[in-house]
């Protein structure tokens, strides 16, 4: 493609949606809408991407800072009016204008490619992007003559009962010659249902004015969803995460259960990893080869090496190597790092705080604030203590450190290499080389006392 302008349409307030959140900043698959959009036109190559901005502006903008130019519609008074808004900016360029809306976040670079194509070869004033819906209920139907050739598009709101059979409909992606799009655009009125400045009457209107225009009938619907509302949200995020799902499978990883396994765009899956059903696999999250994911874990933002096995548990910003194994119900918190071989049992916290090459935190224990050698064992229900309602504090456990069950660690504390706490005991010493740091009273039994239980009496 050359000499081309990218227009984005992502002005409108989305009142479908019933959200807080400017419509085109709402996810499918882990990426905003709008920024689908853009990722499919970039490989094109376009010499300039103008986003039409008005409802939530400054977040859009912000949102898509460097990746596109913007210009404010301060009203929303319809598509055309929108697209109105770029003249200043493009109407001297000669060549081609590729109009999107910013809510259409499916379509791929080649079907886009394909359109270019078709309106290179045929020289048209404009060509529209159709395709065949097998419910067309919502969009804009395309209308053709007795010679097939297409006279215009009708907003289903204004469409006639015949004109709504009709199941060709305008995906909303055109290009244009630029010239004459602003030519027409100029005498877009607003006398239909909605009172609004249709883009799709600038076909009728440069028809009217001799000149050629078409369509080009993509293939897959699937790929034209326009999302409006939070049930075209989830149908939209179901179609993406098929393909990204297809695309994990064609690369060797096994999704036990591909309808049911949620990865976000830009998710990196090795071969042979195993994933069952009820897995989400978000943001920048890297897996390697050979692990084991089973249902209900959560992995976020994180980076796992190869052959573990995590069960049903949820990382966050951590890091884990090789070989390990994770869960049930482990919980990973930011900078949790897990070394090599390392196990992480049921209901085990870890948060800014390193488990060491082979160590093992077995069960119920939150480790916080913590470095720990290599061959550690720490047992049930140990706790780092590591804040005191102010500050936080840290915590180093050299190797082959072994830490009895219900231990509460008060940092800071260092244990030494080789060193031992004795179960049950609230360390607030450093314990040295080969020496074992005990710290509880001392057990006395009392005689005589069944008779002076309280259920006992009377
Ligand atoms: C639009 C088309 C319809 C097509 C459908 C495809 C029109 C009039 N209708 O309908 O033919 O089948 O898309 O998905 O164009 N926008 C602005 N400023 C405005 C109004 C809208 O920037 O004043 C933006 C919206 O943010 C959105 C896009 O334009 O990204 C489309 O607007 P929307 O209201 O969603 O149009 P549809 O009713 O879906
Ligand atoms: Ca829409």
């Amino acid at each position: 493609m050359q000499a081309t302008n990218v227009v984005i349409l992502a002005a409108g307030n989305g009142s479908r949606m019933k959200s807080d959140l400017p419509k085109v900043l709402h996810q499918v698959a882990g990426r905003a809408m709008v920024d689908w959009v853009v990722a499919a036109v970039a490989p094109l190559k376009p010499n300039k991407i103008l986003t039409v901005t008005g409802v939530g502006a400054k977040q859009v903008q912000d949102h898509l800072a460097g990746k596109s130019d913007f210009v404010v519609q301060e009203q929303q008074l319809g598509t055309g009016h929108a697209v109105l808004q770029t003249k200043q900016a493009l109407a001297d360029n000669e060549g081609a204008t590729l109009i999107l809306s910013g809510d259409t976040p499916l379509f791929t670079t080649e079907t886009l490619q394909a359109l270019w194509d078709e309106h290179a070869r045929t020289k048209n004033a404009v060509t529209v992007l159709t395709a065949f819906a097998e419910n067309p209920t919502g969009y804009g139907r395309i209308v053709r003559g007795e010679d097939e050739m297409v006279l215009k598009i009708v907003e289903e709101k204004d469409a006639s009962v015949t004109e709504r059979r009709i199941q060709e409909i305008n995906t909303g992606v055109y290009i244009f010659d630029n010239q004459l799009l602003f030519e027409a655009l100029s005498q877009v009125g607003n006398d239909n249902v909605q009172a609004e400045y249709y883009l799709p009457d600038t076909l009728d209107i440069l028809r009217e004015m001799g000149q050629q225009i078409g369509a080009y009938q993509t293939m897959d619907f699937s790929e034209s969803m326009g999302v409006n509302d939070r049930v075209a949200l989830a149908a939209a995020n179901k179609i993406m995460r098929t393909r990204i799902n297809r695309g994990h499978m064609q690369n060797g990883v096994e999704l036990i259960d591909p309808d049911n396994t949620y990865i976000d765009a830009g998710v990196q899956i090795g071969k042979d990893t195993v994933i069952e059903g009820n897995v989400t696999l978000k943001g920048k999250t890297v897996i390697g080869q050979d692990n084991v994911l089973t249902a209900g874990t959560r992995i976020e933002d994180s980076t796992i090496g190869d052959e573990n096995v995590i069960t049903s548990s949820h990382l966050e910003e951590a890091l884990v190597e090789n070989q390990t194994t994770i869960g049930p119900y482990a919980h990973l918190r930011p900078l949790a790092e897990i070394k090599d071989r390392a196990h992480l049992g049921n209901f085990v916290e870890v948060k800014k705080a390193t488990v060491g090459l082979g160590s093992k935190v077995g069960h119920l224990s939150y480790v916080g604030n913590a470095t720990l050698g290599a061959d550690v064992n720490v047992g049930a229900g140990t706790i780092f203590v590591n804040y005191d309602g102010v500050n936080k504090f840290d915590t180093t456990v050299g190797d082959r450190v072994f830490i009895g069950s219900n231990t509460k660690i008060i940092a800071p504390v260092t244990l030494a290499d080789e060193s031992i706490t004795a179960a049950g005991s609230t360390i607030t010493d450093d314990v040295d080389f080969h020496q074992m740091g005990i710290a509880r009273s001392r057990q006395t039994n009392k005689d005589d006392f069944w008779d002076r239980m309280p259920h006992k009496k009377g």
